[in-house]
């Protein structure tokens, strides 16, 4: 079997295609769909030829831990999604986010990090980096004057992620950008909520993104999943050894699942959106409503950079109740079709009160700051008919007049 051929046919092809056919490894039997190579290592025709793979003399798999050929078809229809250098997977979201920072970060290091993140990447910069002694300082990301101030001689890398989890404030992925090749330092952006078909940070002058490929990627609420996308620089000097070492490995399995996800993201992400649209404009007009943030509508206070960066609104809403968390929570109750939930990204309509889940280890004068208050719910809108969804959200609203 031979590795990905990085001329593949699948170059130059556009996303809806790529998501189909990008990075299919075909064994000797010429499979349609991809296969599960679910092993988790791999044979030798001689002791020779193990060495030579160990050296790195010889192309080929050795352990799955390393390199598995599902992953690897996965890594790769990713890496042609997002126009990238490289791709490595990860067991999850978090491993990604973890294994990019501590894979080139070392101890005096520094990292300037918006603030408005999901908790546990907030966990992982305010809490885990000081642990091993890289500093962290944390900006109003939509701020450029706070991230040029932050900026020290020791600043490795920047992080963002936008549209943030779960207030949607949109960063200027560019103006960062800048602000991190003047520093000579990384930029890192989690691109979850945008996915990689509605904003290329790459394009926009970011050095890595990171996804978690549990939410818009799998799309069907199955496993766990992560990806790293940079040049192949970064990967072979810092990220390679270090997953291959540490080993936060995606099952070859669960890289399957993102595989058939893949094929009908933009699909899904269309569609998705679409509804989101729709609903986002009622549940705005909605008297119970007391604020509402959507990428996709010209009232959003960053519409201006989201029209530079992003082309569409994506699947995800935010919106303040009456009553704040016993109003909030009245409402969740109430839905029939939209169940509650913390993930996002689903075939099925799910809500979330940030401030009780997602966001619950911040400190009250923390989630404020981010304007996550206690009315708050974040709907990730599914598949379903938009207006059984609205159907749906209204008498949930109306019941609690
Ligand atoms: C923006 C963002 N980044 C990272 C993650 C972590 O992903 P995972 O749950 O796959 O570890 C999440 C998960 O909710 C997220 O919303």
């Amino acid at each position: 079997m031979a590795r990905p051929d990085r001329t593949a046919r699948e170059k130059g092809l556009r996303p809806a295609t790529t998501l189909v056919h990008g990075g299919i490894l075909r064994s000797q039997f010429g499979e349609n769909a991809e296969a599960i190579y679910l092993t988790q290592g791999f044979v030798y025709d001689s002791a020779e030829a193990a060495a030579a793979r160990f050296k790195g003399e010889e192309p080929g798999f050795i352990y799955s831990r390393f390199s598995n050929p599902t992953v690897t078809m996965f890594e790769e229809r990713m890496r042609l999604l997002e126009g990238a250098g490289a791709a490595r997977a990860t067991a999850s979201g978090m491993a990604a986010v973890t294994a990019t920072f501590l894979c080139h970060l070392k101890a005096g290091d520094h990292v300037v990090s918006a603030k408005a993140l999901f908790g546990s990447c907030r966990y992982v910069v305010e809490e885990l980096l000081p642990k091993y002694g890289i500093a962290t300082t944390l900006v109003d990301g939509t701020d450029l004057d706070q991230w040029q101030r932050a900026v020290t001689p020791k600043t490795r890398a920047l992080f963002l992620e936008s549209p943030t989890n779960p207030t949607l404030e949109v960063i200027d992925i560019a103006a960062v950008a800048g602000i991190a090749r003047k520093a000579k330092a990384r930029l890192i952006v989690d691109n979850v909520f945008a996915t990689p078909l509605l904003q290329k940070p790459l394009e926009l002058g970011a050095d890595i993104v990171v996804y978690s490929a549990t939410k818009h990627i799998d799309g069907q609420g199955r496993c766990l999943g992560g990806v790293i996308l940079a040049d192949e620089q970064f990967v072979a000097d810092h990220l390679h050894t270090f997953l291959r070492q540490t080993g936060p490995s995606l099952s070859p399995f669960n890289a399957w699942v993102l595989l058939k996800g893949l094929e009908t993201l933009h699909l899904r992400v269309e569609r998705q959106t679409a509804s989101a649209g729709v609903l986002a404009d009622r549940i705005a007009k909605h008297p119970r409503v007391t604020r509402l943030l959507y990428c996709g509508r010209p009232d959003h206070p960053q519409a201006d950079i989201i029209r530079k960066q992003m082309s569409g609104g994506s699947n995800l809403i935010s919106f303040e109740v009456k009553g704040g968390q016993k109003g909030a929570f009245r409402v969740a109750n109430a839905l029939k079709v939209i169940r509650i939930s913390n993930n996002l990204g689903d075939a099925k309509s799910l809500v979330t009160h940030p401030s009780t889940t997602t966001h619950q280890r911040l400190s009250e004068e923390a989630r404020l700051e981010q304007g996550i208050t206690q009315g708050l719910l974040r709907l990730s809108v599914g598949l379903e008919d938009v207006e059984d969804l609205w159907d749906d959200l209204e008498q949930a609203l109306d019941r609690t007049r």
